[in-house]
């Protein structure tokens, strides 16, 4: 996975990669995000990576929100010619550093049980399924329930904000942690966050 990693840089979304990132949510997904829905997490609370080849092709967007120690992964996505060359991988490692780093202790998202890929993906992170919410995505036949995943950071995992990059940290209006006023809490609060994914959707 070194390699892959080596061969992919992640880049803070900007609204020069929303139509690379529609594109490749469209390739990808039967129910793909629109233009507006990226838009809206670039000038948001969200905070949204692009991963580009060594040609600055886009091949995969992530995007997460982080509400006090709680994060919750609302996308990630390869685009699909280059899916199942460990890309998927090497981004959602790249995504649990940064989250580690911003002080995350548990991860949440939602999976369609029918997507085999994903699925498999989380459990080798060791993310464990703590529920299900009923017809909770759009499919071609009605409704699709959602497999509600949680996966909690170890207490080692995680490191000083200070290595957070730069982008994550303006994005989730952290400071190094060493500096921070320990009574101080993030402007964005768990239901402002949830107002706006229940705006999203979610994976
Ligand atoms: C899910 C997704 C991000 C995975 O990325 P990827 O680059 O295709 O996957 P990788 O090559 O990194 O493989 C990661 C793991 O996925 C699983 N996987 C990948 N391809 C698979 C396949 N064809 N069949 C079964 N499992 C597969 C394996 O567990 C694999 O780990 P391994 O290679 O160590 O065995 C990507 O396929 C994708 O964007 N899919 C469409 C959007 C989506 O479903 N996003 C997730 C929503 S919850």
């Amino acid at each position: 996975m070194a390699n892959v990693e080596r061969a992919l840089r992640f880049i803070p979304a900007q609204t020069e990669h929303v139509a690379a990132m529609v594109r490749n949510e469209t390739r990808s997904y039967a129910f793909p995000w629109t233009e507006g829905v990226f838009r809206d997490c670039i000038a948001g609370p969200q905070v949204c990576w692009v991963a580009v080849d060594d040609r600055d092709t886009v091949i995969g967007h992530a995007v997460f929100s982080v509400a006090v120690s709680e994060a919750h992964l609302l996308n990630i996505c390869i685009t699909r010619d280059q899916q199942g060359y460990g890309y998927g991988r090497a981004f959602l490692n790249f995504v649990l550093r940064e989250l580690k780093r911003a002080g995350a202790e548990v991860l949440f998202l939602e999976v369609r049980p029918s997507n085999r890929v994903a699925a498999a993906l989380y459990q080798s992170f060791g993310f464990r399924e703590i529920g299900r919410r009923k017809d909770y995505y759009p499919a071609p036949l009605g409704r699709e329930d959602a497999t509600v995943l949680a996966l909690q950071f170890e207490a080692t995992d995680q490191q000083a904000a200070d290595t957070l990059e730069p982008e994550s940290a303006r994005a989730l209006g952290i400071v190094a942690r060493q500096n921070r006023d320990p009574n101080e809490h993030p402007e964005q609060t768990p239901e402002s966050d949830q107002t706006k994914r229940d705006h999203l959707g979610t994976l």
